[in-house]
């Protein structure tokens, strides 16, 4: 896990609160630097009075951190770990912000999704709750996305395509972090196109941060928002929600993707907008031979709940429509 290569405090802090250092550092110049402690008495500090003023600096001192904390994982992942810029203003990169579990959102087969509070002890105020989707240890998990969705997907290495296949221990290891891998990389492409996904804010291993989508209720109080299943949205809001829903897959189609699972338990209503969320299994619509049925399941699945609220629509047509953009 990512815990383990943490910064220490409360060196992390004061390493990265240091100032530039001075020219000519490490060309001998450190051989100058006083010794903190006189020889006597260790705690006699008197020597500093001569130390040069580049070497003090200021370090703000953090707490300890309590169970079901970490530091932020921002600064310690890869940039290309990070999501897309520009950053929404909500994202807290502060170098001294702790990650605190809020607990669990939901467990599911292959992965699990938690909240998490981002926040900056010494600026709470610019805090913020993400979702953390975390996919499961191999030891937990069943593969239950079939190897239909990874065709004509290319694994870098060919060890870890054999072990893979032959589904080892090192095999489950790799395919666990390339399903994170790959919900990143979807996130990432589905936002850069404008579609409506959360925020992927960084992926560490097989944890993948991204935005949590929320409704406010009416006394104001902030929550999860329902998956499309869950509601029953008014005739006209149901009608803007499968514009909304037909508009997305077009693009999708257009950019030569399908998701490949989507029903209404994985979009979720946000009041009058539609989030589509659960992405790992995304297919090219060239290079999978299974695609156009996905694409048709995808319409399938969609359509019936559509109809299921009382909106009259057809699969085959949706399908015909998004076949008309793509190519
Ligand atoms: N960004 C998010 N904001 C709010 N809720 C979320 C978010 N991501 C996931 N959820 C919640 O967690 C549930 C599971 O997420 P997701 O579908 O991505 O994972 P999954 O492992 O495929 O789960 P399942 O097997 O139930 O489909 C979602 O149905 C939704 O309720
Ligand atoms: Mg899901």
């Amino acid at each position: 896990m990512s815990h383990d290569n943490l910064p220490q405090h409360p060196q992390h802090v004061q390493n990265l609160q240091h100032p530039a250092f001075p020219d000519g550092f490490g060309t001998g110049a450190h051989g100058h630097v006083p010794q903190p402690y006189g020889p006597d008495d260790p705690s006699d500090l008197s020597d500093l009075a001569d130390i040069d003023d580049r070497f003090v600096f200021d370090f703000r001192a953090y707490d300890d951190l309590e169970d079901g904390q970490r530091w932020s994982t921002w600064l310690s992942v890869e940039p290309l770990s990070r999501g897309p810029e520009p950053l929404p203003d909500w994202v807290v990169t502060s170098q001294g912000a702790v990650d605190t579990e809020l607990g669990v959102l939901k467990t599911g087969k292959e992965a699990d999704v938690h909240l998490v509070e981002r926040a900056d002890p010494l600026d709470p105020g610019a805090g913020v709750v993400m979702a953390a989707k975390r996919y499961r240890s191999p030891e937990h998990r069943s593969f239950h996305r079939a190897a239909s969705y990874t065709e004509g997907r290319s694994m870098k290495r060919s060890r870890d395509e054999r072990a893979v296949k032959k589904k080892s221990t090192f095999g489950r290891q790799v395919a666990a972090g390339e399903w994170a891998v790959s919900e990143w990389g979807a996130l990432v492409r589905f936002w850069n196109l404008g579609l409506p996904v959360p925020y992927p804010v960084q992926i560490d291993g097989t944890e993948i941060l991204m935005e949590w989508i929320t409704v406010v209720d009416e006394d104001g109080t902030v929550r999860t928002a329902p998956r499309l299943a869950q509601t029953r949205p008014s005739p006209e809001l149901l009608a803007a929600y499968f514009e909304q829903l037909t508009g997305a897959l077009a693009t999708m189609v257009q950019n030569g993707v399908v998701h490949g699972d989507l029903s209404a338990y994985n979009i979720l209503a946000a009041g009058e907008r539609l989030v589509i969320i659960d992405l790992p299994q995304i297919v090219d619509l060239v290079g999978n031979l299974n695609a156009m049925s996905f694409l048709q399941r995808d319409c399938a699945n969609v359509c019936a709940w559509f109809r299921s609220r009382g909106l009259d629509v057809d699969e085959h047509a949706l399908f015909a429509e998004l076949m008309a953009h793509a190519f």
